[in-house]
């Protein structure tokens, strides 16, 4: 008698009804936000049955992914970013691997430059990836984290509390909360003293070109168009002028092919690629901002 493995019948079908270039991966990511299914036990577990209301949630899921291109991230509210299971809106960008990079080069400068009982500011935060990686690896870190927008600090702070990191977090227009004239109305131990504040400050800000927007992909236009649209370098570089302390460094990532504008604002730049080799982020010590 042939007994049929529904949940391979599931895996089969959703590699067939998706329609993307990477259906075997969104296949995987779905059964394991839908089912908590890991592809070892899609191979091994024959018995496993699925309820008729995580099948319902994955059609739907296929639908909405096929017809409207929207990330699977938002669908399923959740994205990955090295060993953090973080959640996701569609208030935030959906943490990239490139920024993953940017995190462990940024954590390997730090322990070369023996930094330590470091201050850092994650300019940028969005979904608080950056700021929650850097403080899970550097505990006795005093970590901020700050953004523009309301909606994504909060999702920031979900993400904080789930992973039970203290971190601070700054609502405000790129460094204004941080420049003396302009206070946070957030009372924060940092605004009370006097600059410079960071050791590091780290940040993915928004770089892809206004005359580029229109052109993208289907699926970048349901990510906040703020968070994408933008080349605030010159003003990030105006403003952190005495806010970093000396040996300390500013880190960041920015878009394809804008090596020589980041040479031009920051001309001693040190410029690195990222694992498809292009030239992805940089970092600038404090003198030579
Ligand atoms: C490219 S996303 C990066 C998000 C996150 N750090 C990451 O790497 O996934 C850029 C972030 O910059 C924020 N942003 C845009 N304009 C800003 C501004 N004027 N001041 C502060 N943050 C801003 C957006 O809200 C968005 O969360």
């Amino acid at each position: 008698m042939l007994i049929s493995n529904q949940l391979q019948d599931i895996y089969n079908w959703l590699l067939i009804s998706l329609k993307t270039d990477e259906a075997k991966r969104e296949a995987i990511i779905i059964l394991k936000a839908i089912a908590d299914i890991n592809p070892h036990q899609l191979f091994t577990e024959k018995d496993f049955l699925l309820s008729s209301q995580q099948i319902k949630k994955i059609q739907e899921t296929v639908k909405l992914r096929n017809e409207k291109h929207i990330p699977l991230a938002y669908l399923l509210e959740e994205a990955y970013f090295l060993d953090l299971e973080l959640f996701v809106n569609n208030t935030v960008l959906i943490p990239r691997p490139e920024t993953e990079l940017l995190v462990t080069e940024t954590l390997k400068k730090i322990k070369e430059d023996r930094l330590r009982q470091i201050s850092i500011l994650d300019l940028c935060t969005g979904s608080g990836c950056i700021a929650l990686a850097m403080k899970r690896a550097l505990p006795s870190a005093n970590v901020y984290a700050s953004d523009i927008s309301k909606d994504a600090l909060n999702v920031a702070l979900i993400n904080a509390s789930k992973y039970k990191q203290d971190i601070n977090f700054i609502l405000g227009d790129y460094l204004d909360p941080f420049l003396s004239q302009q206070r946070s109305p957030v009372a924060l131990p940092i605004i009370r003293s006097s600059p410079p504040y960071f050791d590091v400050v780290i940040s993915n800000p928004p770089y892809i070109p206004e005359s580029d927007y229109i052109s993208l992909a289907a699926e970048l236009m349901h990510e906040p168009k703020h968070a994408l649209v933008g080349f605030p370098y010159a003003h990030i570089r105006e403003q952190l002028k005495g806010l970093i302390k000396p040996n300390g460094f500013f880190a960041f990532e920015f878009g394809y092919e804008q090596t020589p504008k980041i040479l031009e604002i920051f001309p001693k730049a040190v410029i690195h690629k990222d694992l498809a080799g292009i030239d992805r982020f940089a970092f600038v010590s404090e003198e030579d901002l």
